[in-house]
């Protein structure tokens, strides 16, 4: 398919760097094979994650000076405020630093030992705070998710069935939150239906559950819908943003994804007062006054920009695009990948590409590792080295994929870059053969996979 062209021009430039392999050998063994361990200045193209990695606009850098650092009251906040009501119709609103922070201000309202929480699929910080609560969380993804071959529009949705008898299993008042995370990152960036999302709150209200929504990738969801769904293929993306968000009783998110920033959070609820009331206080206690909420007044202006200028369709029509034609050349060359093609990356299926490398020595890590041998480019597990161990018997899970992420930071990369990408993708593919596996050799009890050390098997 066809690369679409940047609904932009370029004003500022970041120079990058190409070691030769000789030194990338080097750099990536010294990093004890953890590509989060890697400096920022070793790597070409980062793809690490597309978080808080935005180029932002002219608009938003305007606003930067503009931003409002009153401590209290600060105009850039109310401004903020209105921008949320505006886009989802929430009443109460609260900036947060950034998704994990509106994960820990939010969950020990809702959340206690003995208690579940359920989601289409957690991230792993949202599964990390539930489980730092004390409750445990369960993955509940329709099963054709699981199957990165097959193509299929709405491969973020909730199994409601499952979920259902999920609910009936544990007990409806043990069920503390239902998550629906928007698009489903660690699915591929898949989206959810606003159909789904009909079903889901349906089963909330008759079990009297909360609903939340994991809001980061709530603009490029929409825009798959508008695709995809025929119901709304003549709405707006923001009457569709409307349309997702009055299924929900509140929403987190994190910023640094859709509303291109480089920093920022937001927690907001549709209109249970009593309950924002604790989210102050908690707000207060950890990020600061709530009208700041641990933000700059100039991030704070830039988050307010950043939430319009992602519903441009122009835009997400080339952001999406963008991944789509890699996608295609990765069909092209017969190298399998979630399909049909996220919208914030390209989750390539490293199972498929190392068939001889079991779970627990993570081919998802071993491809990240060779993409930043054969290119510099770097990238990261979302597979069992990500997963890690069970908290209940502390042995290794196994995860349903075993991918490598490819995350695309908005507004950064041109096509130049896509094929850079797909020539190293294409190298790896022929030499699969020869790469090994590794083992974990210092691992964190709490999100290992940010800091562990490995070696090769
Ligand atoms: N929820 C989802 C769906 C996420 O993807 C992330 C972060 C968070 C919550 C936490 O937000 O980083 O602002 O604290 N995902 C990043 C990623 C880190 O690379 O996918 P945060």
């Amino acid at each position: 398919i066809k690369y679409i062209p940047e609904p932009f021009r370029i004003k500022m430039v970041e120079r990058i760097k190409m070691l030769t392999r000789e030194e990338r050998i080097e750099r990536i063994k010294e990093a004890k094979y953890n590509t989060f361990n890697l400096k920022g200045e070793d790597v070409y193209i980062d793809l690490l994650t597309d978080s808080g990695t935005n180029a932002m606009s002219d608009e938003q850098w305007a606003g930067i000076m503009r931003g409002d650092e009153a401590y209290a009251g600060g105009k850039s906040y109310y401004k903020l405020v209105d921008t949320v009501k505006d886009i989802f119709g929430y009443e109460y609103v609260q900036p947060v630093h950034q998704g994990r922070a509106a994960e820990k201000v939010l969950f020990p309202l809702l959340l206690e030992k003995g208690k579940v929480g359920i989601s289409n699929m957690f991230f792993d910080t949202t599964r990390a705070h539930v489980e730092l609560t004390g409750a445990k969380a369960i993955d509940c993804v329709v099963e054709e998710a699981k199957d990165p071959t097959h193509r299929a529009p709405f491969k973020g949705n909730m199994d409601v069935e499952k979920l259902e008898k999920l609910i009936n299993e544990y007990g409806k008042e043990k069920i503390g939150l239902v998550v629906m995370t928007i698009t489903n990152n660690s699915a591929g960036g898949q989206p959810v239906s606003v159909q789904n999302m009909r079903d889901v709150s349906v089963v909330c209200k008759k079990y009297n559950i909360p609903l939340v929504i994991d809001a980061a990738r709530f603009a490029e969801n929409a825009h798959f819908v508008k695709q995809r769904e025929e119901e709304f293929k003549n709405s707006t993306l923001k009457e569709i943003t409307r349309e997702i968000f009055s299924y929900g009783d509140m929403f987190i998110m994190s910023a640094k994804k859709d509303a291109l920033t480089n920093m920022g959070g937001l927690l907001a609820i549709k209109e249970d007062a009593e309950l924002f009331q604790l989210v102050k206080g908690n707000t207060i206690s950890f990020e600061g006054f709530i009208t700041y909420g641990g933000l700059s007044g100039r991030d704070i202006e830039a988050l307010a920009i950043g939430l319009q200028e992602c519903l441009d369709e122009g835009y997400l029509n080339y952001r999406v695009g963008q991944i789509e034609y890699l996608g295609s050349i990765l069909d092209d060359n017969g190298i399998a990948y979630q399909s049909p093609a996220g919208g914030h990356g390209l989750f390539v299926d490293a199972k498929a590409m190392f068939p001889h490398i079991p779970y627990y020595e993570f081919p998802g890590q071993a491809l990240a590792i060779e993409l930043y041998i054969e290119a510099g480019i770097r990238t990261c597990d979302i597979g069992s080295y990500m997963l890690g161990n069970d908290p209940e018997t502390g042995k290794q899970r196994q995860a349903d994929f075993e991918f490598t992420r490819l995350a695309i930071a908005r507004r950064v990369y041109t096509q130049a870059h896509f094929d850079i990408m797909a020539e190293a993708l294409i190298a790896i593919k022929n030499r699969a053969k020869d790469v090994k596996g590794y083992r974990i050799t210092w691992e964190p009890p709490v999100l290992r996979h940010f800091q562990a050390h490995l070696e090769p098997v």
